[in-house]
């Protein structure tokens, strides 16, 4: 069943074009992007006032990516929290609060909690979720799907790539119920979705450099991954990844904490992987990432540099440079996150590890 894959995680990473594809399939009706129609509907979403994301692990990561496009396009204030935080705060909740939790199995024990926390305070609960029938989506007021198929290996990748698809499905939603885009705008959005599964199939054959990389810096003590804007989460995810399958010592930074700290990390031949955004859509923003690789590559950091094909300015400061084809900024996610998965992925192999099951993980804690 691994499909000539040696692990399954090979497998789900080289399905992800898929399951953004299937995330997306039967959410827009030619005019308007459909969520839960009979649980969830337009004059529900209307009144909502503030969100609140909670998830754990790359569930919260996928969150964090979906912030920065849910309150462009709905004028929202989006709070992204760890589920196992959000349960003992007391956090400022009504009926037009809407919770949107991320689950890929449905049951994962703090998520549940929040849930439960969330609906008690009369909040309308929106799962994201993996799972048909699964104990999550049952107790909330509505759920859209995440349609990745099942995810055996116990680090989440084709599942996550889902989540941030239809976190994103869930901001049009918002976006067209509150008027904040005209339904023409949403429909453009939504169609850009519609390219994604053709970005992530082009990323994947791009990852040779990235299979070498993995190869050559498998004896390093930690690597540190770098990123701002929807790059930040991306490099947190990275992190996470390598700590799973690698047993690796990885941090993710937002890469303008650099001076705030985490550079007095950087020593000589320390890789650094920098997720760099798109100079044309994002000049500003670029140019930041460019002075932060300066910084670390005058510190002697060995730099990993990803950013976007045909971004000549980045050559120059990249030990080794890892490009994905241009999509819109707020999408670039879904690209971005693909050689971290396989970084991570080659560096365990190289170590002899089973990236389908790493040590002192389960695939759903449903214990806290
Ligand atoms: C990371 C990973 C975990 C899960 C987390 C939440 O690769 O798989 O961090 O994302 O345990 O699980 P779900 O999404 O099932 O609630």
């Amino acid at each position: 069943e691994k499909g000539g894959h040696e692990f399954f995680m090979d497998k789900e990473i080289q399905e992800q074009p898929q399951a953004v594809e299937d995330t997306l399939r039967g959410h827009f009706d030619g005019t308007r992007i459909v969520l839960d129609e009979q649980r969830l509907g337009e004059d529900e979403l209307r009144t909502i006032d503030k969100v609140f994301v909670v998830a754990c692990g790359s569930s919260y990561h996928s969150g964090l990516v979906a912030k920065y496009a849910i309150e462009h396009w709905t004028r929202l204030p989006v709070e992204v929290e760890l589920a196992s935080e959000f349960r003992y705060r007391d956090p400022v909740l009504d009926r037009d609060t809407l919770v949107v939790a991320i689950t890929q199995s449905g049951e994962t024990a703090d998520v549940l909690e929040a849930v439960r926390h969330a609906r008690r305070q009369r909040a309308r609960v929106l799962a994201v979720c993996n799972t048909n029938g699964s104990q999550i989506p049952r107790e909330s007021d509505a759920v859209v799907y995440t349609h990745a198929g099942p995810e055996v290996g116990v680090a989440s990748t084709k599942c996550f790539l889902a989540q941030i698809t239809a976190n994103l499905l869930v901001g049009l939603a918002l976006a067209q119920a509150r008027g904040t885009k005209y339904a023409d705008e949403v429909a453009r959005e939504y169609e850009a979705l519609l390219e994604m599964p053709a970005a992530v199939a082009e990323t994947l054959t791009l990852m040779d450099p990235v299979r070498q990389l993995g190869r050559d810096i498998a004896d390093s003590k930690a690597v540190l991954f770098l990123g701002r804007h929807v790059g930040f989460p991306v490099a947190l995810e990275g992190a996470l990844k390598l700590k799973e399958l690698a047993y690796m010592h990885a941090e993710g930074f937002a890469a303008g904490e650099l001076k705030h700290g985490p550079i007095a990390l950087v020593e000589d031949g320390l890789p650094v992987v920098v997720v760099t955004p798109s100079p044309k859509s994002q000049p500003l923003l670029h140019s930041k990432l460019l002075s932060n690789i300066r910084e670390i590559q005058a510190r002697g950091a060995r730099t990993i540099v990803i950013g976007e094909e045909g971004d000549e300015t980045i050559a120059p400061f990249a030990d080794t440079l890892i490009e994905l084809p241009r999509v819109p900024a707020l999408l670039q996610p879904l690209v971005a996150t693909v050689p971290l998965q396989i970084l991570a992925a080659e560096i365990a192999r190289t170590r002899g590890y089973d990236i389908d099951k790493p040590r002192n993980l389960a695939k759903s804690v449903t214990v806290e």
